[in-house]
């Protein structure tokens, strides 16, 4: 089966590293066609997926654009829309991984004829997106793709909430290669003693710098907590979050954190680094879609604090795999990561059960089944 896989994005977020999982296995044959340069073609180059940038000029669709703003992109959109239709002649499935992905390969699809497949990784909710880019998604997926592939039930739930079309839609978890998140013992002494995180219960926040990924509410618990408790913030303003990177910098020194605090920015050792943790706390304050970082905490036999928000529900047991917490709530965290300290005994229980549970439930080779199987289903090809 030939693939052209299309994404929005340059950048390394998760929709993008999940997507060069499910790329993986068709790299003989498929093209990742991406509307933006960036780190995430050298990852695929690495990986020998063949990767093509197809936009000349980047795409003006923000999530948070009106009516008459969304309209007036589509005037850059043409000649990108055409060379797209072009390429997709030579493919069975045209296979939209982002929204403005999907914008591009609906209309590709409807001008070759070639079947659309949508693998939705977003809450198309107002909480994430503005009302005009949600009912553009949700119009183009049920007039074009064939089949609509969900990062969770929360996020399949929400498309259908919006008017989404239930009869396409699948629900297929991410995976993992479980063996990715060993780590040798010295390489997490090296890195604590790089980092000086000797002596320190160190709590580990792992997404990129966003107001919605809730990193203000990690800093504020930990104001809450003893002083030997100290977080490292592993990622990077991707998408241009440059205010909100200030505000946290300034919110360490009005609590008077900086010498429990370090912004590691991107890095690409993000196993070494969690097995350096003693926990890992998740704090989005919007319904995260799947959350990567949660399930790669796990199967790194790390104990996970989340919040109790979107596809989140649906990897956390309570008390059994990890703890929930309510979004936006800095002193519940605290809290629990109070709790969790003083009963570490059953914390670590809970940590091994989790990893045990994430190697079976979010397995790569399962999840790159699973699409192979809806692919033939939906998507019919001689
Ligand atoms: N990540 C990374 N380096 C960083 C921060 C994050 O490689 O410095 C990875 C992280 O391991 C995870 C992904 O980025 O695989 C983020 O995915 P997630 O689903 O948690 O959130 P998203 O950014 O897609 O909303
Ligand atoms: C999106 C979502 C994230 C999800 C990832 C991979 O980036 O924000 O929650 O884990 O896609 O599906």
């Amino acid at each position: 089966m030939n693939i052209l896989f299309l994404d929005q994005s340059g950048q390394l977020g998760g929709a993008e590293l999940s997507l060069a999982d499910v790329a993986m296995p068709y790299r003989e044959t498929c093209l990742v066609g991406l509307l933006a340069d960036g780190p995430f073609r050298h990852l695929l180059e690495q990986q020998h997926i063949p990767v093509q940038v197809l936009a000349t000029q980047p795409i003006p669709v923000r999530k948070d654009s009106h009516f008459l703003h969304s309209l007036g992109s589509f005037g850059s959109l043409v000649p990108l829309v055409a060379r797209v239709t072009k390429i997709a002649r030579n493919y069975d499935i045209i296979y939209a991984n982002t929204q403005k992905a999907l914008v591009v390969g609906a209309i590709a699809s409807y001008l070759s004829r070639i079947p659309l497949v949508y693998h939705l990784r977003d809450i198309l909710s107002t909480e994430h997106f503005s009302p005009t880019n949600c009912r553009l998604a949700i119009t183009l997926a049920n007039h074009f793709a064939s089949l609509v592939i969900t990062n969770s039930r929360a996020t399949q739930a929400a498309f259908i909430k919006a008017g989404g079309c239930s009869e396409i839609t699948e629900v297929v978890y991410n995976g993992f290669k479980p063996e990715r998140y060993w780590t040798q013992e010295s390489n997490i002494n090296a890195i604590k003693q790089q980092l000086g995180l000797n002596g320190q219960f160190v709590v580990g926040h792992f997404s990129r710098l966003s107001p919605w990924k809730g990193q203000h509410i990690l800093l504020e618990a930990l104001a809450h907590c003893p002083h030997d408790v100290a977080a490292i913030f592993v990622g990077d303003a991707l998408f241009g979050e440059q205010d909100y990177v200030e505000q946290l910098h300034k919110q360490v020194a009005e609590l008077g954190l900086e010498q429990r605090v370090q912004f590691l920015g991107f890095r690409s050792d993000v196993v070494p680094l969690m097995a350096a943790c003693d926990l890992i706390v998740h704090t989005s304050i919007a319904p995260e879609p799947f959350g990567r970082v949660i399930v790669e905490a796990m199967l790194c036999d790390r104990p996970v604090i989340a919040t109790a928000t979107g596809g989140v529900l649906e990897l956390v047991e309570p008390g059994k795999t990890g703890w929930l917490v309510p979004p936006g709530n800095a002193l519940e965290v605290a809290n629990v990561i109070t709790i969790c300290r003083q009963n570490w005994e059953s914390t670590r229980a809970i940590a091994n059960q989790a990893q045990l549970q994430a190697c079976e439930r979010f397995n790569l080779a399962t999840t790159n089944q699973q699409i192979a199987q809806l692919l033939k289903l939906y998507c019919k090809t001689d």
